[in-house]
């Protein structure tokens, strides 16, 4: 892992993706989690798929819309598939080697299912669903895990119907989505349904949802969908009127054809609806997880006994972006990156990492450098830690933010 002598964002010398990251690239389409028969993502990615399936044409009073699925397409893709053809412009966050993994300057593990979208299009697909394990660099916590799951669709019209239809459209589509996936569970909470039960029951209350203004580069009309659930509002999913240079770049002519995108990531959705509460759990092979469920089934994760965590912190001195304070720090080089840390700690420590938060910082009155203390909470969900294990990823940490980091940050 001494592959961190990334520069500026597209001028990646050097592949940014670990070892244990590149191997879950490569695994096999079957072992993918959303492919895993009885595992909630894999439950929740046919459950999703039968409502585009059966549902949506009966429910819309016309015939059912054949959606092709693909579930099988590997994630390693061109920065053209994942960002260009997409309108991500060059300066994009997203395309920063500190949040996307790159195995060189043109391939990467793909950010999101959506960098399929121009190439099924230029395949002739019209109508399809794409679900993947998608891949980001990002903190550690609870809810963030380098890979996660996520689900494209996409649908086009011929004639070009306008935009404001499409939308129309597409808002009818992820709303009957929503209460499929959430209205029968009102008041039936700890209570296993099948599949089959999923339908709103036409008495149920709907599940309360609102559409929040977004922005993707390719789509517009951009929308969120959130979904009121257990006191919060819930981030569904993310959606638009596909973008005519898009189109263009899937060999399609604007001009014939207008049509809407949507993205949902599958964890988000499962850790809510299957009451799981550490996105790591979805990985364990531990047999007391996998066995909770059935295909098919939304039932609710029983908590098997939690462990003890452990705690270690860490100072360090840090290079901030210029500009920040104008002032010298006695660092060359670019900033600091808390993903840098993440991932490095990760590359050790591996799933036994649930979180890593800043706990303190200050900047010195007289250097006006700048430290922060970071917090790592070590534990594993299937046995107890043992001090010295910990001590000993502990200390392998630090040797390698002397060796790793010593540009951007300082023990
Ligand atoms: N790709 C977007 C994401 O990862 C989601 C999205 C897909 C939004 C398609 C609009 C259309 O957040």
């Amino acid at each position: 892992s001494g592959a961190r002598t990334l520069r500026a964002q597209n001028l990646v010398v050097q592949s940014n993706v670990p070892p244990n990251i590149l191997e879950k690239a490569r695994a096999s389409s079957a072992e993918k989690l959303h492919n895993r028969l009885h595992h909630p993502l894999c439950t929740l990615r046919k459950i999703i798929e039968s409502y585009f399936d059966r549902e949506l044409g009966v429910k819309q009073g016309r015939g059912p819309v054949q959606f092709a699925k693909f579930n099988d397409l590997p994630p390693i893709v061109s920065t053209r598939a994942c960002f260009d053809e997409l309108l991500v412009a060059p300066s994009h966050p997203s395309r920063r080697p500190t949040d996307t993994y790159y195995l060189d300057a043109s391939t990467v593990l793909r950010a999101h299912t959506t960098a399929h979208d121009t190439e099924l299009l230029r395949q002739g697909y019209r109508a399809f669903l794409v679900s993947g394990d998608v891949y980001r660099r990002d903190s550690i916590d609870k809810k963030h895990y380098p890979i996660f799951h996520q689900m494209d669709g996409v649908r086009l019209f011929d004639g070009a119907p306008p935009e404001a239809w499409v939308l129309d459209d597409l808002k009818d589509t992820l709303y009957g989505l929503a209460q499929y996936l959430f209205g029968h569970h009102r008041n039936t909470s700890g209570e296993s349904r099948g599949a089959q039960a999923l339908a709103a029951e036409p008495s149920a209350e709907p599940v309360p949802v609102r559409w929040v203004d977004a922005e993707f580069p390719f789509t517009r009309c951009s929308l969120e969908l959130e979904v009121f659930w257990q006191g919060d509002w819930l981030e569904v999913l993310g959606c638009g009127v596909i973008q005519p240079d898009v189109l263009r770049a899937g060999n399609v002519d604007p001009a014939q054809c207008t049509g809407w995108a949507f993205g949902l990531g599958l964890e988000r959705l499962a850790m809510v609806l299957f009451g799981v509460p550490d996105i790591r759990l979805f990985w364990s092979a531990d047999p007391r997880f996998i066995r909770q469920f059935r295909d098919g089934e939304i039932t609710q994760f029983q908590s098997y006994s939690k462990f003890p965590p452990v705690y270690k912190d860490v100072s360090m001195w840090v290079k901030d972006s210029p500009g920040t304070d104008g002032t010298s720090d006695g660092f060359d080089g670019r900033a600091f990156h808390e993903n840098d840390l993440c991932e490095l700690v990760r590359g050790i420590a591996g799933d036994l990492v649930e979180d890593i938060s800043r706990v303190d910082e200050f900047i010195h009155p007289k250097t006006k450098r700048h430290s922060i203390c970071y917090r790592i909470t070590y534990r594993s969900p299937d046995r107890s830690l043992t001090d010295e294990e910990i001590n000993r990823i502990q200390s392998r940490v630090r040797e390698c933010i002397q060796d790793e980091l010593h540009d951007v940050a300082e023990l």
